[in-house]
């Protein structure tokens, strides 16, 4: 068997945002989810893999930094990968028992609401997969390793299915439409701080599944209605309902937040002042031409289409303006465009302090886990 496997996984950010759990060990969510996978070229995580009878414990690295193999949704991902392996009989008892060997990295911040676990995990596991050569659908194993990571087992847009069974074998991953089906979607992440988020998801959907009546309300009455409702707007492609949609279930995710005992605050006065600025802006257009929606951080995600980025990235850099403009934009290259003087009267809006946001990562949506042959382990199994 090829004893090395690297593969590199996207980013996902929800549209219909998963927060709380029915089952905390397997990882089962109280509703469904929605999201759309971002483009690896511009956002990844990258895994390495390897097994060989040599190795005397399985290790993990970390962007370079070993860290402990105990963690146990580490440990829960490799166990299911190998009860896999042996049910579809791909692998032989003998490679079974060899350790194994990671390195991952991430290309983007760690832990600060930009879903850096769901694209490690959802690597971690398709490169095990591939390793093991499980060719079932790998989702609810990524699913234990964090809940949104079961999404970025595919791309385009995906949904995740709750499910009912308390083993949790229909709580799975499915993909709504692929990553060529709304070619004009474009998504710019406007990065607010890199730092450490304050409060984890995992503590914070816990601190509200057990604290708020809203987060009941929603589960119950908001999202089953909105999820069919929004991939009904991503199969036509229509923009200003997913917009809208999206907007309001990141709002009311937040207000669950705030409703939770003791409140969890994820969004800063510089994610409000964005808020403000795309709601102006969409009032100015006469449609809804931008949607924002925010993760358990302060990091904005806009959505919005390909012909409208100059012109919103123009805006966004009048109203944050950068002392470093030159690097204020990562990713995909964008057109330049003059800001518009009519619009900046019309909208009212002074600029912030300096470097209110710290950059821009420009990307659109893009495929699933892909196997690549640069490694990050050498013919030894250490990091390279
Ligand atoms: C706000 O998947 O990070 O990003 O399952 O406990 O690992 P665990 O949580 P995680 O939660 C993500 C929450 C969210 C919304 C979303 O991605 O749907």
């Amino acid at each position: 068997m090829s004893n090395i496997v690297t593969v590199i996984a996207p980013v996902n950010i929800a549209v219909i945002k998963y927060w709380g759990k029915r089952d905390e060990k397997l990882i089962l969510p109280l509703n469904d989810s929605v999201s759309a996978t971002f483009d690896t070229s511009v956002m990844c995580a990258k895994t390495s893999v390897s097994t060989h009878p040599d190795f005397v414990e399985d290790q993990i690295w970390l962007n370079g930094k070993e860290e402990s193999f105990s963690n146990p949704r580490l440990q829960n991902c490799l166990r299911e990968i190998k009860s896999r392996a042996v049910a579809e009989k791909t692998i032989t008892e003998d490679v079974l028992s060899w350790k194994v060997h990671v390195s991952s990295e991430n290309n983007f911040p760690t832990a600060a609401g930009l879903a850096s676990s769901a694209a490690g995990y959802a690597c971690l596991v398709s490169a095990l997969a591939k390793l093991y050569k499980i060719k079932s659908d790998v989702s609810s194993i990524a699913r234990l390793g964090s809940g949104s990571a079961c999404r970025s087992v595919y791309g385009g847009f995906v949904r995740w299915h709750a499910g009912s069974k308390p083993d949790g074998s229909d709580s799975i991953a499915t993909q709504i439409a692929d990553s060529n089906h709304w070619p004009e979607m474009r998504v710019l992440v406007l990065v607010v701080g890199n730092t450490q988020k304050k409060v984890s998801s995992t503590v914070g959907m816990k601190i509200s599944s057990e604290t708020s009546e809203l987060l009941k309300h929603r589960i119950q009455h908001c999202v089953p209605q909105r999820t069919e409702e929004i991939i009904e707007a991503i199969k036509n492609k229509d923009f200003s309902k997913f917009a809208e949609i999206t907007m309001k279930d990141s709002n009311q995710f937040h207000a669950i937040c705030l409703d939770s005992y003791p409140p969890i605050v994820y969004m800063t006065d510089i994610s409000h002042s964005i808020v403000d600025l795309i709601h102006k802006y969409n009032d100015l257009s006469g449609e809804t031409k931008v949607a924002y929606t925010f993760d358990a951080g302060s990091n904005a995600c806009l959505y919005l289409l390909k012909h409208d980025v100059p012109k919103v990235i123009s805006l966004i850099k009048y109203a944050f303006p950068s002392t470093s403009p030159e690097n204020f934009i990562t990713g995909l290259s964008v057109a330049k465009e003059e800001i518009n003087t009519d619009i900046l009267s019309k909208l009212c809006i002074e600029p912030m302090g300096m470097d209110m946001i710290k950059y821009i990562i420009h990307t659109k949506i893009g495929e699933g886990p892909t196997e690549i042959d640069s490694h990050l382990l050498d013919s030894n199994g250490l990091p390279i």
